[in-house]
């Protein structure tokens, strides 16, 4: 028998990563992983904690071990951070055992989903949607170059997993 290929959920920040991602695991029996929990028990520390301690640069080095050594296993849902997209090794890697999917969701929908939080340094300053709009446009192209996507706005959590599940089952061609 040959192993499961990973599925792995991108995506900005408060698109639905880690909800979706979850319910995925329990609906094919797959193993649920979130980098970001990975990070924080490697780092023994909170993020807001390693970006003011350590910088972003070694939060960024972090994260790459942490894609190696996941994208060696199989079997997986792994929900990304959302800046994972950053070095493109990380979505060759990720490519070269699971299918990709990025999650897409517009700027306000997102603050919706992050306004009360306080865990993402890269979003605690007073202008939300401000800072959401400008990382956004900087890192859009990079979402947008991922073959597989789901834009979320208009959709239920089911509905966003009945949609990652049918992109698993029939990737489309790159
Ligand atoms: C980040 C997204 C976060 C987390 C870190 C940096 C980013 O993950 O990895 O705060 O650069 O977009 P989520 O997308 O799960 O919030």
């Amino acid at each position: 028998m040959t192993a499961k290929r990973n599925i792995v959920l991108v995506g900005f920040m408060g698109t639905g990563k880690t909800s979706v991602g979850g319910k995925l695991a329990d609906m094919l029996g797959m193993r649920f992983v979130d980098m970001d929990d990975v990070i924080v028990e490697r780092a023994g520390k909170p993020i807001p904690r390693i970006f003011a301690e350590d910088g972003e640069p070694h939060f960024r080095a972090l994260e790459r071990r942490v894609v190696k050594d996941l994208a060696a296993r199989r079997g997986l849902v792994i929900a990304t951070g959302g800046g994972v997209v950053l070095d493109p090794a990380n979505i060759a890697d990720y490519r070269a055992t699971g299918v990709v999917v990025c999650l897409q969701a517009s700027p306000e929908a997102i603050l919706k989903r992050v306004e009360h939080d306080t865990n993402r340094p890269l979003l605690d300053t007073d202008d939300k949607l401000g800072k959401i709009r400008t990382l956004l446009a900087a890192r859009q192209a990079l979402y947008d170059a991922i073959p597989a996507q789901v834009w979320t706005d208009s959709l239920t959590r089911s509905q966003v997993v009945a949609a990652v599940m049918a992109l698993y089952r029939k990737p489309p061609v790159a």
